[in-house]
């Protein structure tokens, strides 16, 4: 049995507009008809392709617990505990925090970390993959699951392979989590990297170990929010007076980059982050000129570029656009070169500081 461990606190400012700090990129429909969270929650549930999940722990914050129950009721996935974070403070509280949870009951099960945001468009491949980490796992090793690059992204982490993949796992030799953009191009020419997807399989006794040994300051705050967290209309609510000690860091700085004996399984799929509106674009069906334009939008002599009108009635035209993101909402209208989507970013926090 495997129990999936859902990560549902980021704010995916990237794809803004359509991304909102109040209902960020996961809960929406950026592309088909279940959101991103809905489709890993429907990826990890009940008994498919030989493996069994057991209900998911999905930490997230109090904006989100109601998006969350909704949007688990909508696909018919019951969540086995919603844990709510006080404030965000990046993925390796919130991993720590769901094991705690687990451990109280059975320090010995499997745990899938996997982050609410991603594209999996062949679930039963990606389900292979967490197969053949399994006894990776049940040994005690921290699992890892690598997809082959083919950019140098400097937003990823890289796991360097100490051998050549086979069926089984690859002992990890080094991880290095979001390089400069020197190093990632390196890393993308040798063939001895892959990209780490995030998505992360052990035991719970062996990532508390783990943190203990190599991220000992994150333990004693997290425990003690677990330990004390209050039952709220069904929701774990995790003890903010000993949450606020816990520090900002995700766990692949945390832990990942610093333990021993992890292992990798090479991941063939597909797989996507959408962490961007260049992503999007990369991810969605393009007409023959390469564009990417769905209701409401309209391309004239445009080539390679994404339009889109989030809003009903609303129409957006292109014309003679190369290379261009346009995404037009009701209050917010971003256009940007596609080289630049990554900026997106920037641009929403210095909206936020005029405010
Ligand atoms: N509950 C909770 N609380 N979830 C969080 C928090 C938090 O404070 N912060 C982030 N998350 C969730 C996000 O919603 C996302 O689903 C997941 O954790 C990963 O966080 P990101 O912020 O998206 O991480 P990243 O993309 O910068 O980097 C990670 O993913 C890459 C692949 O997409 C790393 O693991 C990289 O090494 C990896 O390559
Ligand atoms: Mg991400």
């Amino acid at each position: 049995k495997i129990h999936p461990v859902i990560l549902c606190g980021g704010s995916g400012t990237r794809l803004w507009p359509l991304s909102r700090k109040s209902y960020p990129k996961q809960f929406t429909h950026l592309m088909g008809a279940e959101s991103l969270f809905q489709g890993t929650a429907l990826r990890l549930s009940g008994v498919q392709d030989g493996l069994s999940f057991e209900r998911p722990v999905v930490v997230t914050n109090s904006d989100f617990r109601f998006v969350v129950t909704e949007q688990l009721a909508g696909v018919g996935v019951d969540p086995g505990a919603i844990l709510i974070e006080p404030a965000g403070r990046n993925t390796a509280p919130a991993v720590l925090a769901a094991a705690l949870h687990l451990h109280a009951t059975d320090p010995d099960a499997v745990m899938l970390v996997a982050p609410s945001d991603h594209m999996i468009r062949s679930p039963d491949v990606f389900r292979q993959a967490v197969a053949r980490g399994l006894s990776s796992a049940a040994a005690g090793h921290l699992t890892l699951f690598g997809i082959a690059p083919d950019r140098p992204e400097t937003g990823y982490g890289y796991l360097e392979l100490d051998g050549a993949a086979g069926d089984g796992t690859v002992p990890l030799k080094s991880f290095v989590e979001k390089p400069d953009a020197d190093r990632a191009a390196q890393m993308v020419a040798s063939d001895a990297y892959l990209w780490n997807s995030g998505i992360f399989l052990f035991r719970v006794r062996d990532i508390v170990a783990a943190f203990e040994a190599h991220a000992p300051e994150v333990v004693p705050p997290v425990s003690a929010a677990v330990a004390e967290a209050e039952v709220d209309l069904g929701f774990l609510r995790l003890a903010p007076a000993r949450w606020k000690d816990a520090p900002d860091i995700s766990i692949d700085y945390a832990v990942m980059e610093k333990a021993q004996g992890l292992q990798v399984v090479p991941y063939s799929g597909d797989w996507s982050d959408l962490g961007g509106w260049d992503a999007v674009w990369r991810e969605s069906e393009r007409d023959a000129d390469g564009n990417v334009a769905g209701a409401g939008a309209t391309a004239i002599d445009c080539r390679n570029s994404l339009l889109r009108a989030d809003s009903e009635r609303l129409e957006i035209v292109g014309i003679g656009l190369d290379d261009m993101i346009a995404v037009a909402m009701k209050d917010a209208v971003v256009v940007a070169p596609k080289g630049r989507a990554q900026d997106v970013k920037n641009a929403v926090s210095a909206l936020r500081d005029k405010k």
